[in-house]
Order: structure tokens, then sequence, then C-alpha cells
């Protein structure tokens, strides 16, 4: 029997992954800071999936949970989910949160790859994902240090994903556009293509079994956010400034 790890497993997309793989009769760990979420949001399944209550921003422990799942479940697949957002947009950075960003959504997916690498490298096999972001293609207003946690993300995977080939594991970005979740459900914003999370969990998991190499979507939102990538600077500058962003507290 497979086994999965999700950090930040108790809402939103990974909890809607635990359950996907729960359903396909896999083994599956989740961790979260808050253990009530998994209380209440994994009544039918609680025996049948293990929860870590770690902060993925604490590498120590993070290690130490992912090394107890997979020495006493297994470990085929570890999907680095956990991210925190914005509660709203600023145009002078809130530092102390942007720190926290950095924490949790870059160094927290690379606490769980080196954390699972130490398993499926003497193995020569296993599956890397982490939840980047559309947000991530662009440097988006409002929301830099979010936009520059999933850049970083993404590259990091990028050059995994060609690195640890030899070794027999795959490395798979995600980058989802607006999924609604607890995380967005407090914009204000306009969300454009928002889709379910559990639509976005069956997306995500179909890309992880083709071994995609990076899968962004919508595919059509996606698209117009690679097209924005390509612009010249100076027309996306524009092109953002049409738009009128607001960074009030929306
Ligand atoms: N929703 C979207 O539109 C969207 C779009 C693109 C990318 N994403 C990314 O997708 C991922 C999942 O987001 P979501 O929308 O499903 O959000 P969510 O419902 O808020 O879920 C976030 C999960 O991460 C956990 N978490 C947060 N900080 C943590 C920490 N320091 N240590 C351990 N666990 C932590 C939360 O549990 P605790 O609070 O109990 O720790 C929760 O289980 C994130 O990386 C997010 O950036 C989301």
């Amino acid at each position: 029997m497979k086994a999965v790890f999700i950090t930040g497993g108790t809402t939103g997309m990974g909890m809607e992954l635990a359950k996907l793989y729960a359903k396909k009769g896999w083994k599956v760990g989740v961790c979260g800071r808050d253990k009530t979420k998994f209380d209440d949001n994994f009544q039918t399944e609680k025996d049948q999936i293990a929860f870590y209550q770690v902060d993925v921003a604490n590498r120590a422990e993070l290690k130490a949970a992912i090394a107890d799942f997979s020495k006493s479940i297994g470990l085929d697949l570890l999907i680095a989910n956990a991210g925190i957002g914005y509660k709203f947009k600023t145009k002078i950075p809130d530092f102390d949160w942007s720190y926290k960003m950095v924490h949790v959504n870059f160094l927290g997916v690379m606490y769980a790859f080196e954390a699972a690498l130490d398993v499926m490298v003497p193995r020569s096999k296993g599956q890397l994902v982490a939840i980047s972001s559309i947000a991530g293609y662009n440097g988006l207003p409002g929301v830099s240090a979010y936009s520059a946690t999933k850049a970083a993300v993404q590259k990091y995977c990028e050059s995994l994903h060609l690195d640890l080939r030899q070794f027999g594991i795959n490395v798979t970005s995600i980058c989802p556009g607006f999924v609604d979740t607890p995380l967005t459900q407090s914009n204000h914003h306009k969300m454009p293509f928002i889709m379910s999370a559990p639509k976005a969990a069956e997306k995500i998991a179909h890309a992880i079994e083709k071994k995609k190499m990076v899968y962004a979507f919508p595919f059509f939102f996606a698209t117009i956010v690679r097209i924005l990538g390509m612009l010249p600077r100076t027309w996306y500058r524009a092109f953002m400034s049409f738009k009128a962003v607001n960074y009030s507290k929306e």
C-alpha cells in the first residue's frame, strides 16, 4: 500500500488531497499547527489518517514527524502544501508577516523535501510535490512576499526536478489559480475562475500521477498569466496600472 505525507493537510486543498488519497486506499499522514482543525474536518477518516501537530517552519519538528511517518507507515509521495497568505494587501510591506511567509511558504517546503529525501534517496524512488501558485509567475502588487515565496518554490522545484531524476525521484510544482478555501474566503477582491477545493485536489492528484514537472491551472487563467509574464516589463507595468489595483485594506 502506498503512503503520502501532506503538510498543511487539515483544511482546504491539503484536506481534500488527504481525503482523496485515503479514498484511493493510500496510507495518509497530515500535519498542521491546530489539532482541532483535524478533529473537526476528519471526523469519519480519523482512524485512517495520521495527524502530526507540527509547524512546518520548525525544521527539526517537521523532520521528526516525516521520519516517524515513513518509518512506521512508509513514504512514496510528499506533498508540501502548507502555506499562508495575506489578510489584506499593502503597498508598504508588513515585514514581520513577510518573514513569516518566507519561513512557512518557502523554508517549509525545503524542510519537508529534506526530510523526505532522507528516505527517498537511499531507496532511489519517490515523488516530491510542492504547492506553489500562479501568483509566483509575475510580481503581483500588494502581495510582494507571497509572490516571491511562490516564485522561489517554482524555481526550487524546477531545479530539483532536473537534479533528482537520475536518483529515481520526480519533483512537481503545482501552480493553482484561485481555489475556494479558508485562505481565500477572507478575500474581498475579485477572484476570476475560482474553483472548488475538491475539484482542485482532483486536478492536482492527476498531475502528480502523470509526474508533470509543472502544472498550472485553470488552463485559461494560467495562460493569461503566462502571457503577462512574457510581456516587456514596461507593458506589464502599464497593464497593472490600467487595472488600477486597489491596495487599501480590501
Ligand atoms: N486557495 C488558493 O486560491 C490558492 C492558490 C494558489 C496556491 N495556494 C496554496 O495552496 C496551499 C494550500 O492553501 P489552501 O488554500 O488550501 O489554504 P488553507 O485552507 O488555509 O490551508 C492551509 C493549511 O496549511 C496549514 N498551515 C499553515 N501554516 C502552517 C504551518 N506554519 N505549519 C504547518 N501547517 C501550516 C493549515 O493548518 P494550521 O493553520 O492548523 O497550521 C492548513 O492545514 C498553500 O501553500 C497556498 O499558498 C492556494
